[in-house]
């Protein structure tokens, strides 16, 4: 499976790191200029920390790149974590970066997308962004990892939402809630 990942500039890079480290899949990178600010703030990883995780990384002022030709298939685009700017350009037709750029592709040619929001709280424009996105065929999937399983560290908070974003794409099942008497 060949899985393009933005990192915007959103809080929750985290998430990305993991979900990079943890899936089996053809990773290609695109990392934002404030997305690779926030990626070291927060976790203390950068394009080369992560580079031997992923198939290639490409730069986001590149629209030479191939994802951001609709002849160049790919299964998926996750932008995880999904900054409300992001979101703005990519429901208003703007592609101005290689992010942007290649959900204009995944828009056009109905690939799948998932956008990984984190923000709150929403503005009503970005709300109305998302219903539209959402519309168009975009999975609009919040950072919002659940708790019903009692997470005791916060690395098995992260993985409960890695988990689910990978079940989401297809690439394994998880047992969820009483999962065990679903068999
Ligand atoms: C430390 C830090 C945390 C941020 N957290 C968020 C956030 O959680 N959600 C969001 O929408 N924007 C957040 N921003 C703002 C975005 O980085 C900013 O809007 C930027 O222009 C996004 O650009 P990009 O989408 O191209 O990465 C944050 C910025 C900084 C510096």
């Amino acid at each position: 499976m060949k899985i393009v990942v933005g990192i915007t500039g959103s809080s929750g890079s985290i998430f990305a790191v993991e979900f990079i480290k943890k899936t089996e899949a053809d990773k290609f990178l695109i990392i934002s200029k404030w997305g690779k600010v926030v990626l070291h703030d927060e976790t203390g990883e950068s394009e080369n920390s992560l580079r031997p995780y992923v198939k290639n990384i490409f730069k986001d002022s590149d629209l030479t790149a191939p994802t951001a030709s609709g002849s160049n298939y790919f299964d998926a685009f996750v932008i995880i974590p999904a900054s409300t700017s992001t979101i703005g350009k990519i429901a208003s037709g703007i592609g101005d970066t290689l992010i942007t750029r290649t959900a204009q592709v995944c828009l056009k040619e109905r690939y799948k997308m998932i956008l990984c929001v984190r923000e709150t709280p929403l503005a009503t424009n970005t709300l109305e962004q998302l219903a539209f996105l959402s519309r168009e065929g975009v999975i609009v999937m919040p950072i919002s990892p659940p708790m019903y399983f009692v997470p005791k560290t916060v690395d098995e908070y992260i993985n409960a939402f890695v988990n689910k974003l990978q079940s989401v794409l297809g690439i394994r099942r998880t047992g969820g809630w009483r999962a065990e008497e679903f068999e």
